[in-house]
């Protein structure tokens, strides 16, 4: 059976067209069961058919907490195998990280621990950081503080603006989230006692991303 992916998303989408397309290709067996917004404009929905697309703003449902339960109601509703944020700018709920303990992945945007949080591509230029790049990690209470599982690197050029920085990591994102999401959809990634494991085994460095390609 494909794995089932509920995916969390409030931006343009780049990742989620990423796993689309590589389900289309058929080079990664799932299916996604959901996407799910705090933000209803966000382009990433108009990526999928209606019927798979659900948006609240936490002010629709009366407050942030209340928010939190809409959204893991509705996320339990599609019975999904793996929660997957992508692109989703905010930070779940204690409430939410516990109902889905162990099957919440997220891609962060920096070489994880370093620089957690927002901007970290200009923090990462600030910091004179001659190397960058994208982590995919277990969710847990902490903001950006779970289980580290890949990570793909990217050198810092002279002359990199954010933009620049981030274009250049965004590129090896869409690989690196394939790559863990195959290890995700074939059973052989999980966490055990903070620990990202892969086949049972825990993986006490990241990963480093293979493949070059999406
Ligand atoms: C990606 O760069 C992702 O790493 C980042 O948002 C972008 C979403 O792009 N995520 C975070 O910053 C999470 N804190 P996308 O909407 O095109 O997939």
């Amino acid at each position: 059976m494909p794995a089932r992916l509920a995916i969390l998303a409030s931006g343009r989408g780049s990742n989620l067209q990423a796993i689309l397309d590589a389900i289309q290709a058929g080079t990664l067996d799932a299916r996604i069961a959901g996407v799910f917004s705090d933000k209803p404009d966000a382009p990433a929905l108009q990526r999928v058919p209606e019927a798979l697309r659900w948006a609240r703003t936490p002010k629709s449902c009366g407050g942030r907490d209340a928010f939190d339960t809409v959204l893991a109601d509705a996320v339990a509703a599609c019975a999904p195998d793996w929660v997957v944020c992508v692109g989703y700018m905010r930070i779940l709920g204690d409430a939410f990280v516990q109902r889905f303990a162990g099957k919440i992945l997220n891609i962060h945007p920096s070489l994880l621990p370093r620089h957690k949080g927002l901007h970290t591509h200009q923090r990462a230029l600030d910091a004179g950081d001659g190397e960058h790049g994208a982590s995919l990690h277990f969710v847990n209470a902490e903001l950006d503080g779970g289980a580290v599982i890949a990570q793909a690197r990217v050198p810092v050029h002279a002359g990199d603006d954010a933009d620049a920085l981030a274009a250049r990591v965004l590129a090896v994102e869409h690989p690196l989230l394939l790559e863990v999401l195959r290890l995700a959809a074939s059973g052989r990634l999980a966490e055990r006692d903070g620990h990202a494991t892969l086949d049972g085994q825990p993986l006490f460095t990241p990963l480093p991303l293979q493949s070059p390609k999406a």
